[in-house]
């Protein structure tokens, strides 16, 4: 069977070699912005369609330049004493809130991002149980209808974030929402307000459904091979990608791996079989704690590579140092 294959039911189709991932995710005939899950009545949610994964090309080249620029390399190096605080404090039996290092791993990526974006830890505790299933309609294919009870917690968390974009700019302080809200492209512009508040749902869900599983993950791990933890984080992520499906939408009709493919179709990346692709990666189910090089896809490629893989790298390595000290 070759690497993109047609579901004969639901005509969508799937990549799952490493090459052709790589053509999928650079090609600017796919795009994510008519992949945006609809209503029932078969209306685009006006709230997906301002999120950077779904934005149309001009929009999401500012969302992501902004985005991108308070998510620097460093930014992400003044955030290690908070990454170390909270991790430090969280460590399971002494004396906090968390019991397990399950529990340990759900906790420490959610008080890191509402530390960032300025939300106290009763608030994130709240949108904690609905997570999942947002992520899931955040980056669907369409294909997950959330239930009423996370439409709700979406519709509670698009009102929490308004407030607080309200108060930040009334009130600026030294969180990402105010950075986010002052920050400026060279050109002059800017994010209005409601983009501040879809950026800031987006990093709040996608930083934490995906950072914890690798935490879940890495936390139990013998020590790192001779190339150390770094690579062993990597490697982790190589064989379990915490987001299975990145799913695109073809422009015009077109060719990915030798297989024509219509415009107006559906295609979802299978990011763990690229990841295990035997052409790229030798003996591919085995834990190599040391691979090099290790391309791996688990954060993408391309236009819509992972903005937070830095902060999400940094965390995972500064929690390793903090439990392997304690
Ligand atoms: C191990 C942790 C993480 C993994 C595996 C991961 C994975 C991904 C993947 C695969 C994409 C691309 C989706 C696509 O092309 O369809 C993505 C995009 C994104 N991620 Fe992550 N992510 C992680 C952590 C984070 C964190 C911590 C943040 C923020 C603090 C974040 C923010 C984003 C944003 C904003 C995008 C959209 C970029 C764009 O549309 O241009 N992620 N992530």
């Amino acid at each position: 069977m070759g690497s993109v294959t047609r579901d004969p039911d639901s005509g969508v189709w799937r990549v799952t070699s490493h090459g052709a991932a790589v053509q999928v995710l650079a090609s600017p005939v796919w795009t994510t912005s008519r992949m945006v899950p609809e209503e029932r009545h078969g209306r685009r949610r006006p709230f997906l369609s301002n999120v950077m994964l779904y934005a149309e090309p001009d929009l999401h080249r500012t969302l992501r330049s902004i985005t991108g620029s308070v998510l620097s390399r460093d930014s992400v190096r003044s955030m290690v004493p908070a990454m170390q605080e909270i991790a430090g404090r969280n460590l399971p039996g002494s004396g906090c809130r968390t019991d397990s290092w399950d529990e340990f791993a759900e906790r420490v990526p959610m008080e890191l991002l509402g530390t960032l974006l300025g939300i106290d830890i009763g608030t994130c505790e709240q949108f904690a149980p609905h997570l999942n299933t947002l992520s899931a309609v955040l980056h669907g294919s369409g294909a997950v209808e959330a239930p009423a009870s996370v439409r709700l917690a979406l519709i509670k968390m698009v009102h929490f974030f308004m407030r607080l974009v309200k108060e930040r700019s009334a009130d600026p302080r030294e969180d990402l929402v105010s950075r986010l809200l002052s920050s400026r492209l060279p050109s002059g512009e800017g994010m209005d307000p409601t983009h501040v508040v879809s950026t800031a749902i987006l990093l709040f869900i996608a930083g934490q459904v995906t950072t914890a599983p690798v935490l879940r993950r890495v936390l139990p791990a013998p020590a790192g091979g001779s190339a150390g933890w770094d690579a062993v984080i990597e490697e982790t992520l190589r064989l379990h990608p915490p987001q299975a499906l990145a799913p695109r939408h073809a422009l015009a009709d077109t060719m990915v791996d030798g297989q024509s493919i219509e415009r107006g179709s559906t295609i979802l990346i299978s990011l763990p079989d690229a990841n295990r692709d035997a052409a790229v990666f030798s003996d591919p189910a085995t834990f190599v704690p040391d691979r090099h090089p290790n391309s791996h896809l688990s954060f993408g490629f391309g236009r819509h590579y992972c903005l937070g893989a830095g902060v999400a790298r940094q965390l995972v390595s500064v929690v390793l140092g903090v439990t392997r000290e304690s």
